[in-house]
């Protein structure tokens, strides 16, 4: 089959030479954090190597230098988003930060009694628990659209479920669990047109496809460095600038003032109000050349080569009976997370058989209760590529698949 993306990419990323109990590493976790390439690695060192300073404050060379990289980090990351301007992007710690910063500085300040947030029953805990806390501190209350057998929204239900009571819609623009790639443009227009605002967890799209918040026509997009390829510690809240404008600050602090008296204090323009304290300058600086590297392979690359692998791994995972897999069948309407069990036998034991053939793979609830119970299981196992995965890994897994399958049938139950 012909893949999209050269096998030497994976001599890009130094932990492939890594053996996991005497054998070759088989990385299928990349859903919870992907692995670095050296460029990204190297970013890391060079600074604290050769231009360590605080951003924004020192008037020598050294400063100067750490602030133009800390700067141009944040234009890399909105021309990655198709951002209208570098001043929409806002460093956060992760996704869940992100959110927690849309959920308090918007949600506490415009939320009123009554209002409704509609979420969907797909969302990851962080797109979730920040907005229970805030509905319950303002007298406002969640509602919910629902997915169909095959892992989709049920569309239909959102002439019901959003009214003109709704003031945030929060959706994942792809499930950590049953990869569904959610129709995110269309949920705007709706969500618009009863003049509630978008808030979209990009936690698992913008790593894996072109994002463009123009065309989505989202007001907030949440996402993360370390699961692009960057480091651990540095993420993104996207938001429409006339948003941030009128949104009041989230942390208090150095960096984030224009003036500060006694009683009272102003506040600079977005961003920075939102970046109180000392920023994660290594870290941005890192993930902005992680977004070169990306963006070097090719977005739509990495997307063709995803589509491939999943494709692959659905049709070898059809050869097991005894195997479920969870979430859409049609790959352009799916992304490379990719939950499923093994007959009776509970994920953890899958993932601990796998490991002792050196696969990594997730084995959970992947921090979305609901959505486990919607599909009536405890925890599932989930395997997750990205552009350094072949086909090998894929078959790798099968036959560790089979071991499981071998291990457990002569257990007697
Ligand atoms: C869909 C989704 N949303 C949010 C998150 C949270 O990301 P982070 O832990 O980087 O804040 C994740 C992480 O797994 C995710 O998959």
């Amino acid at each position: 089959m012909r893949m999209a993306i050269p096998r030497t990419v994976r001599e890009d990323f130094p932990i492939f030479r890594r053996r996991v109990h005497g054998k070759p590493l088989v990385y299928l976790d990349s859903a919870a954090t992907s692995q670095k390439p050296r460029q990204v690695i190297e970013a890391l060192v060079r600074y604290y190597e050769e231009y360590n300073a605080n951003v924004h404050r020192g008037i020598y060379t050294l400063a100067e230098e750490a602030t133009a990289k800390y700067e141009e980090a944040r234009r890399k990351v909105a021309t990655f988003i198709h951002a209208r301007r570098p001043e929409e992007v806002i460093f956060t710690r992760s996704t869940t930060e992100a959110i927690n910063l849309v959920a308090y500085a918007w949600g506490l300040h415009y939320l009123r009694e009554g209002d409704e947030i509609l979420l969907t029953e797909m969302e990851h805990h962080s797109n979730l628990v920040p907005w229970q806390i805030v509905a319950s501190l303002k007298g406002a209350s969640l509602r919910f659209l629902s997915f169909d057998e095959e892992g989709y929204l049920v569309l239909d239900d959102l002439e019901r479920v959003l009214t003109e009571r709704t003031k945030v819609v929060a959706v994942s623009h792809q499930s950590n669990v049953l990869g569904t790639i959610n129709p995110v443009d269309e949920i705007v227009k709706r969500a618009h047109d009863v003049g509630a605002i978008v808030v979209v967890d990009g936690a698992q799209s913008v790593p894996h496809m072109p994002v463009d918040v123009q065309k989505l026509g989202c007001d907030f997009l949440a996402f993360s460095g370390h699961k692009m390829c960057g480091p651990t510690g540095i993420g993104a809240l996207y938001g429409r600038y006339e948003l941030l404008e009128a949104m009041p600050p989230f942390h208090g602090g150095g960096e984030m003032i224009q003036l500060v008296q006694l009683h009272t204090s102003t506040y600079k323009d977005p961003p920075w109000k939102f970046e109180a304290g000392t920023p994660n300058i290594a870290d941005a600086i890192a993930w902005g050349v992680a977004i070169d590297y990306l963006c070097e392979v090719g977005m739509e690359a990495i997307r063709t080569h995803e589509k491939e692998l999943v494709q692959y791994a659905l049709n070898r995972l059809q050869e097991m009976a005894e195997v479920k897999v969870y979430g859409p069948r049609d790959v352009e309407r799916r992304g490379s997370a990719l939950a499923f069990n093994v007959a009776d036998v509970h994920p953890h034991d899958v993932a601990q058989v796998l490991d002792q053939e050196g696969i990594c793979i997730r084995a959970g609830h992947h921090c979305t209760q609901p959505l486990h119970r919607r599909l009536g299981v405890a925890a599932t196992a989930r395997a997750s590529f990205y552009l350094y995965n072949t086909e090998e890994d894929i078959d790798q897994l099968v036959a560790g698949l089979q071991r499981v399958r071998e291990l457990f049938s002569r257990v007697p139950r």
